[in-house]
């Protein structure tokens, strides 16, 4: 088909338009656009080719990739259309291989594959404590006492200034942290030796992650009919991320003395009415949500003041002034480190660990010129909407200021690399915590300096997370 003009986006349109009638890339019997896609470098490269097709196609686009069909949306005004329109459970994308494992061994789904009511419930359990920020800041101890084994790892590691995978270092720190946050339990990882249970339990997030990718594209159904080498895995590992995770819940829904006051998770553990196993399946979701969604947005924020030394030499004034000398930086600190948080807000709009998420419509909705209907699966392009020149200038460049301009005129759902409304991520506070504590850290103890393979290795591993 040929470019049209980007759709216009009125709120109240006057004549709407079918699903046939949004234009799209090349649409072949049985592939649709996977072969253009792979052409334009595959599923790795995904979010490039989305980048294209929104600036050929417009704000809107409809592809297909062999029988599945999604609609991308990818402008403020039609985001903000569908968070007015959001009903009471919205719905993202099944993760089919997630589930066919809770379905096999009778355990329960936890808030990245739960729907409906039962999602709701479980949402609001966690919700009060884990998206307010007062609450959340009280964890600033807890992240701090992981950042002091990392920063003291980093100098153990340091080859005359080089870190030679600071990818699996950093996925190591957030591992550690979200285990100390969830289990109250310390595993080690950034010691010089690593004991076999952290280990073990690492190396099971990873192959469970690595499993489940090859199970989106081909049909989860005939891995578990054949049981497949990767269905085998992806079970085994999801065996023993349960097995580990039960012990530490148990252990802590046990202690039933008084809570400290940054225990927001012994907490929701004994003040909901959710039942042991489903407090099991959401703990362990929040989890795998945690760790390399962080670790991905950390290297990028690394990568980007690399490449930025005048950002990254304002940063360091900014946290001198606020941060006493032999202080650890903590959450009162933060309140007052607006260019803090401007790094990281440009580092997750020009790079963002999860450039996309996705919604399935539960009713026919109108977005802009055209009549979606209930079952269609949206897809919010939050890569290509950071990277629009229309909602950024100069959007290939890294500019923290854009965020701090007093008459800003960023349309706030023009940034949202955590998603939107109710099903919003339940981890961003959390998330924005450990990072931008670890950019205090970072800074004050180190210049950050381009090399040549550091940059290879973030473009390889912007795609690592994908999954949603
Ligand atoms: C959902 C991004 C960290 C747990 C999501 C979604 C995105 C996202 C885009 C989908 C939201 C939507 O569909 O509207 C990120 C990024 C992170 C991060 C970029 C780090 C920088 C975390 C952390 C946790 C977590 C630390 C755990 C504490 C979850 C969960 C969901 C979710 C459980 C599903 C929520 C629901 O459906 O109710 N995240 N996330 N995430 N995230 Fe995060």
């Amino acid at each position: 088909k040929d470019a049209v003009a980007p759709a216009a986006c009125p709120h109240a349109p006057t004549r709407t338009h079918g699903l046939d009638t949004i234009p799209g890339p090349t649409n072949w019997p049985l592939v649709g656009s996977l072969i253009e896609l792979l052409r334009k470098g595959g599923l790795t490269r995904q979010h490039e080719a989305l980048v294209d097709y929104h600036k050929k196609f417009g704000k809107i686009f409809r592809m297909k990739l062999g029988s599945f069909e999604s609609v991308h949306i990818g402008a403020p005004c039609l985001l903000e259309a569908l968070y007015r329109k959001e009903g009471s459970y919205p719905q993202r994308l099944e993760i089919k291989p997630w589930k066919a494992y809770r379905d096999l061994r009778n355990e329960a789904y936890g808030l990245l594959i739960l729907e409906g009511k039962d999602w709701q419930r479980v949402r609001s359990a966690f919700q009060q404590k884990l998206m307010k920020p007062t609450e959340v800041m009280k964890l600033d101890k807890k992240v701090n006492q992981v950042m002091v084994d990392f920063v003291d790892r980093i100098g153990r590691i340091n080859k005359s200034g080089r870190i030679e995978d600071l990818y699996f270092e950093l996925n190591k720190w957030s591992f550690e942290t979200i285990c100390l946050v969830l289990y109250d339990k310390r595993f080690g990882l950034l010691q010089e030796k690593v004991n076999e249970e952290a280990m073990h339990f690492i190396t099971a997030v990873k192959t469970m992650m690595s499993t489940f990718g090859m199970m989106i594209v081909t049909p989860v159904e005939l891995h578990k009919s054949f049981n497949t080498k990767t269905w085998q895995d992806h079970t085994a590992a999801w065996d023993s991320i349960f097995s580990i995770a039960k012990v530490y819940i148990d252990k802590k829904l046990k202690k039933n003395a008084v809570r400290a006051p940054d225990d927001l998770i012994g907490d929701i553990l004994h003040q909901s009415s959710l039942s042991k196993k489903e407090l099991y399946a959401a703990i362990t979701e929040l989890q795998v949500g945690g760790v390399e969604t962080t670790a991905n947005s950390m290297l990028w924020l690394i990568f980007n003041l690399s490449r930025n030394p005048d950002a990254q030499r304002k940063l360091l004034q900014e946290i001198r002034e606020i941060v006493p000398s032999g202080q650890n930086p903590s959450g009162e600190h933060l309140k007052s480190m607006p260019y803090l948080k401007a790094c990281l807000k440009e580092s997750m709009r020009l790079s963002p660990s999860v450039p996309f998420t996705s919604r399935t419509l539960d009713k026919d909705t109108v977005l802009g010129d055209y009549a979606i209907p209930k079952g269609t699966v949206l897809m919010i392009n939050s890569h290509a909407l950071g990277s629009s020149e229309e909602y950024f200038d100069d959007s290939k460049q890294f500019k923290p200021e854009r965020w701090l301009r007093e008459n800003s005129n960023i349309n706030p759902f023009a940034h949202v690399p955590f998603g939107i409304g109710k099903r919003m991520c339940i981890g961003r506070r959390l998330a924005e915590l450990q990072l931008q504590l670890a950019m205090c850290w970072l800074v004050r103890d180190y210049e950050i300096q381009r090399t040549a393979s550091c940059l290879h290795q973030a473009i390889k591993l912007h795609l690592k997370v994908f999954w949603m």
